[in-house]
């Protein structure tokens, strides 16, 4: 393959099919690679950044993955089995209705996640660019305005993929409309998308297969440390309320660790650097994570795989506006794009 011909969603996507510990027998005949075929792959995906090695385990050569960041947990249980797995994909920050969001980098991950046949999305919230009444100039960051027109593009162009239902929480950009007008966009949105769940402003635990996992939309400004906020949010929970998963949404950075038995993801956006954050100095993260997690019948985590989905300056639509005028609506009905 010709470095040129290939960009980082296709890399993904080969990336997301060579599961961790995944015999490369396996990944052979299922895509009719041959060996040769398979370290080239495996070379292509490390010059993109990935964490990927072909490795012996006994006698068997099997792909392993993001070495760094696998907790103690990271071979799969003898007995997976007997437990229950769980697949989810993980988004946050989109920002829609700002000139520099990324719908078309969103249809991606939606498509990639229906490939792959997820059928949880969870988004960490600010999924709106909202209004900042307080910041004039953001009017000028947006190319749609206030409650309504908001509520109508979310409604009209958040991909819509056939089997695949999105819960979410509203952040600090959502929650201006509540501010300014009284108006919960995310309820609205709900009651418009059989697909789109509204969870609740800022925090809310679902519980899949008993295993809890809390999104969280902490509002604020930026830590020090990335792995800061979230240590002070596990320190701060009870135990009995204390989840096994939580999700963090705002501080637009990726991240992930197993902290006090809480497995802490901090998802990525999927909304390039906005001028606010340039002003602020603020970083941008832009990507996804998809989630492999198998637990027992009691919700306890025993195998956590994050697999993170990172995009780059030239997957970005950064001519202003363009994002808008010319990405194409996903809707995906019965396997018919
Ligand atoms: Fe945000
Ligand atoms: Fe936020």
């Amino acid at each position: 393959m010709d470095k040129k011909d290939l960009n980082y969603n296709k890399i993904n996507k080969m990336y997301g099919y060579m599961k961790h510990n995944m015999p490369v027998d396996t990944f052979m005949e299922k895509f009719g690679f041959n060996e040769k075929e398979v370290y080239g792959l495996v070379e292509i995906c490390k010059s993109f950044g990935k964490k990927i090695e072909l490795v012996y385990d006994g006698k068997v050569l099997v792909f392993s993955k993001n070495k760094k960041i696998m907790p103690s947990t990271s071979k799969l249980p003898v007995d997976s089995e007997k437990l229950n797995h769980i697949e989810l994909c993980v988004i946050s920050d989109t920002h829609l209705g700002n000139n520099h969001q990324q719908l078309h980098l969103l249809n991606n991950v939606y498509e990639e996640a229906y490939n792959r046949g997820i059928r949880t999305v969870l988004h960490a919230g600010d999924l709106s660019d909202g209004n900042y009444t307080n910041r004039p100039e953001s009017y000028y960051e947006q190319f749609i305005h206030g409650f309504d027109e908001h509520a109508d593009y979310i409604i009209e162009w958040y991909p819509k993929v056939d089997g695949i239902k999105t819960l979410f929480i509203s952040g600090n950009h959502d929650f201006t409309n509540n501010r300014n007008n009284g108006a919960t966009l995310g309820k609205w949105i709900s009651e418009k998308r059989d697909d789109l769940e509204y969870l609740g402003q800022d925090n809310h635990t679902v519980v899949i297969n008993k295993v809890k996992i809390m999104l969280d939309h902490p509002g604020g400004g930026s830590a020090k440390s990335i792995s800061y906020k979230l240590q002070q949010k596990i320190e701060g929970m009870e135990s009995t309320h204390k989840p096994n998963a939580l999700i963090t949404g705002h501080y637009h950075k990726s991240y992930y660790m197993l902290y006090n038995n809480v497995h802490a993801l901090l998802a990525p956006a999927l909304c390039d650097y906005t001028p606010f954050q340039k002003r602020m100095g603020l970083s941008n993260d832009l990507g996804a994570y998809f989630i492999d997690i198998y637990a027992d019948k009691n919700g306890r985590i025993q195998y956590f795989e994050p697999e993170e989905i990172r995009f780059d300056r030239k997957d970005v639509w950064d001519e202003v506006g363009k994002d808008k005028r010319k990405v194409k609506k996903l809707e995906i009905k019965n396997g018919v794009y």
